[in-house]
């Protein structure tokens, strides 16, 4: 089954003429976390190149002849995939933005600990594989079953407080009603092509409408448990407090995506000609909804206008924006701002939650830029008025 791609149409008339691969940005060096440039966005879809790579351990080595997907626990009939078998399995086509929790963490402040993410820990791709819930039905899983624990194949030590127990893997569960639904799939294709080593060949999770963390890379073993997961990845890190009358009552894993717009173009600190009709242009998304409006300010959040929506809506996809904004005449710094609402009526908030700690960052972010007296300019987003 393949779904259509109704953003598609926006791709087309965004690239009318190919861009050059921009190249990413590094965060970290060993193991490689790579930022994609935000300013760079020109297609619904962000190709395999230049989508962002957040991993906590060294890419695995993985062996086709011997690898296999191993299904255990709360279940009838404890089995194993290999990769041909999962590749004929009846396959599903998911448009999905992912985006890292740790998104935008640059902007907190004070500085928070953890890999310094500006606007492109983000990216939206076509993900194709085999619905999880086609693996769980062939193993059949019995009643009582929690939730569904999904490791991968990658391992290490944490060292840095607060430690792991020695070495361990990356795993992450989800609760079986979450695990599934149909969108929720085992993927070995990106965007039509095979999974890279750095996103998780030869198989990963991707788990649309939750953030980055839940879509666990180099997946080999699916593990159904009778209670919660209380591994790293869901207790120690990827948690925030939730609060009753504002004391923080337990601590949870991160889970959905929360509503936000980011600006691709102007970048941070652009110059931008004065005077002039400058095409604001960006992405939006959110969890188990669907983009309903972006708005614009430029006066310091005084006023909003609404931005055009681009395309059509997807579900689990962002959504591409644009605003024509007339610039100031006066030259000097300037302050611009998009902000999203969801469908459900969720708009995304002025000021820092604290109590999501170092994740799920989506307060509003002023961009600063340089209005300057226009000279001939040779953008291609602006024009003279
Ligand atoms: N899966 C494994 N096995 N190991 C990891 O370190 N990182 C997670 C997730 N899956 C991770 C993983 C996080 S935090 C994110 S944001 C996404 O993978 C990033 O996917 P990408 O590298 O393909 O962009």
């Amino acid at each position: 089954m393949k779904d259509n791609n109704p953003n598609q149409g926006a791709v087309n008339e965004l690239s009318a003429s190919p861009r050059p691969f921009n190249g990413l940005i590094i965060r970290e060096k060993e193991p490689e976390n790579l930022e994609f440039p935000f300013s760079a966005l020109n297609s619904s879809l962000v190709s395999n190149e230049q989508f962002f790579v957040r991993s906590h351990f060294p890419v695995p080595a993985v062996d086709l002849k011997t690898w296999r997907l191993r299904i255990g626990g709360l279940v009838e009939k404890p089995c194993e995939f290999t990769y041909d078998e999962l590749r004929q399995m009846p396959s599903r086509t998911v448009t999905m933005a992912l985006e890292c929790a740790g998104n935008s963490r640059i902007f907190l402040s004070p500085k928070v600990m953890g890999l310094q993410w500006e606007l492109g820990a983000v990216g939206n791709a076509e993900w194709t594989g085999v619905p999880l819930a086609e693996v769980l039905n062939r193993a059949g899983v019995k009643q009582g079953a929690v939730e569904a624990v999904l490791e991968g194949a990658d391992s290490g030590e944490i060292k840095k407080e607060p430690v792991s127990p020695g070495k361990i893997k990356y795993a992450r569960s989800l609760p079986m009603a979450k695990a599934l639904r149909p969108e929720v799939i085992l993927a070995y294709q990106m965007n039509g092509e095979d999974l890279t080593p750095a996103h998780g060949f030869p198989l990963r999770a991707i788990v649309p409408g939750w953030y980055g963390m839940a879509s666990v890379k180099w997946l080999d073993h699916i593990l159904i448990i009778d209670r919660e997961f209380r591994g790293y990845f869901q207790t120690t890190d990827y948690t925030y407090w939730e609060r009753l009358n504002g004391m923080p009552i337990q601590l949870l894993p991160i889970g959905e995506v929360e509503v936000k717009a980011e600006i691709a173009r102007p970048a941070l600190y652009e110059t931008v000609p004065a005077n002039s009709v400058y095409r604001m242009f960006g992405a939006a998304w959110t969890g188990e909804s669907e983009i309903a409006k972006v708005e614009v300010s430029v006066d310091g959040a005084k006023t909003w206008a609404p931005a055009q929506l681009l395309g059509d809506s997807v579900k689990y996809a962002w959504r591409l924006w644009e605003y024509h904004w007339r610039t100031p005449a006066q030259p000097g710094r300037h302050t611009v701002m998009a902000r999203a609402t969801d469908a459900r009526g969720r708009t995304q908030p002025m000021e820092r939650d604290t109590h999501r700690g170092t994740y799920v960052i989506t307060h509003v972010q002023p961009i600063e830029v340089e209005v300057k007296q226009a000279r001939g300019s040779s953008s291609t987003d602006s024009y003279a008025i």
